[in-house]
């Protein structure tokens, strides 16, 4: 079979660095027993890696306390832990267009049954939104702000820096949801007021889908919205109230850990900086290669300076998703179609009557090539298909 150009980075990356497998294989032979449940060797040995993963993580988000740093299930569990424990019932929430049904969803629920408020910051033409509207929108009774570090649909890094300083100044709490960012652009929660920080393994972390968590700073408080094992102290009847174990709920994810763990420790090797850069010159590479092809719009790729390398774009005239297909079937390469978990971002692009874009998401093992053989599709796409609709019709009625 023909090489496959993975191009679906935003999703999850792929391939893995192979010290990733080699940890995950390992850990399944020869360490896998439940963590912090005993004193035997092999169970002190995998609580050790536990341990080093949750104190390598929290210095990765400038955190200082590994404890802070809680495992969930991934960016969506982390993210639900801290809304559903942080607001309640009269409270008023901030938060964007730009965000992820996985903040969209429970804030929404949130509205809708605990009569939590919550208001939606526009992002502008480049795909930024302005700290000062958050300002204008806060109230008294505005218990947190939750923005997207960067869009995982147009790629723009949000000003995060300037949104905490705004709400650090007013004491409201401020969540990051760093999915897309965590392992491509530096975290600081100090330097940049961040309050909580969720993230996911399995993308730019480069470690397995199934661990994702929370840093949570000292002195903000998250109810615990479950109870359950923890494996210490289990004559207690309530859950736990100290961290790690006041968010983290019954056996965890070891063979995640350890492979996340060594994702991490890939990412830290190369260095996020060098990552940035590499996938930075192919997005740039990506971006003027497309915008030479008539009829190919781009989103917000104009100002590629706070940005990742995910870039959205449509043919006019043809559906994403038959795009996609054609991508897929005669070039063998891998992307997203359609409005990628985010639908106020399409919402707000107008790209959401039309069924979404195409998305394309760089990733460390993307080379010159993959992006020159995208291009050369694209560029094919929109030139044969148009002069041959017959094609076009041929892919719809294969859907
Ligand atoms: C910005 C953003 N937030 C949250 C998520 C959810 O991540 P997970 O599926 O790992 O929970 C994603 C995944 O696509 C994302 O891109």
């Amino acid at each position: 079979m023909e090489k496959l150009i993975y191009l679906d980075n935003g999703a999850t990356s792929y391939p893995k660095p192979e010290e990733v497998y080699v940890a995950m294989d390992r850990l399944y032979r020869q360490y896998g027993v439940n963590p912090g449940r005993s004193g035997y060797d092999l169970c002190v040995y995998a609580g050790s890696v536990v341990h080093d993963t949750r104190t390598m993580l929290a210095q990765f988000f400038g955190g200082t306390d590994p404890n802070r740093l809680i495992f969930a299930c991934n960016a969506t569990d982390a993210l639900n832990l801290a809304i559903f424990g942080m607001l309640k019932e009269g409270d008023h929430a901030i938060t964007t267009n730009i965000e992820h049904n996985s903040v969209l969803r429970p804030l929404y629920h949130l509205w809708k049954y605990n009569h939590v408020e919550v208001d939606h910051i526009p992002f502008d033409g480049d795909g930024f939104v302005d700290p000062d509207d958050f300002v204008k929108k806060m109230k008294n009774n505005t218990r947190l702000v939750v923005v997207n570090h960067a869009s995982n649909v147009v790629g723009t890094v949000q000003p995060i820096g300037e949104i905490g300083a705004r709400c650090r100044e007013r004491g409201i709490p401020f969540l990051i949801d760093a999915s897309q960012t965590a392992g491509k652009i530096p975290i600081n929660i100090d330097e940049q007021c961040i309050d909580v920080v969720a993230f996911t393994g399995h993308k730019s972390l480069l470690g397995p889908m199934g661990i994702g968590g929370l840093y949570v700073r000292d002195g903000i408080e998250i109810r615990h919205t479950r109870a359950g094992g923890t494996g210490v102290r289990s004559a207690i009847r309530t859950h736990l109230e100290e961290y790690p174990y006041r968010l983290e709920y019954g056996t965890g994810n070891l063979p995640g850990i350890f492979g996340l763990h060594a994702g991490v420790k890939w990412v830290l090797d190369k260095g996020i900086e060098n990552i940035h850069r590499h996938e930075a010159r192919l997005l740039t590479k990506l971006r003027d290669g497309l915008r030479d092809i008539p009829d190919v719009t781009l989103y917000c790729q104009d100002n590629l300076t706070e940005h990742i390398a995910v870039l959205a774009f449509n043919i006019d005239g043809f559906d994403a998703e038959d795009v996609g297909t054609m991508l897929d079937v005669d070039y063998n390469i891998a992307c997203r179609t359609g409005l990628h978990c985010a639908p106020l971002v399409h919402e707000q692009l107008g790209t959401d009557s039309i069924r979404g874009a195409v998305r394309f998401g760089i990733g460390p093992f993307n080379t010159d090539d993959d992006i020159s053989t995208a291009i050369d599709a694209v560029r094919n796409i929109e030139m044969h298909t148009r002069t041959n609709p017959a094609r076009l019709s041929a892919v719809s009625r294969s859907k």
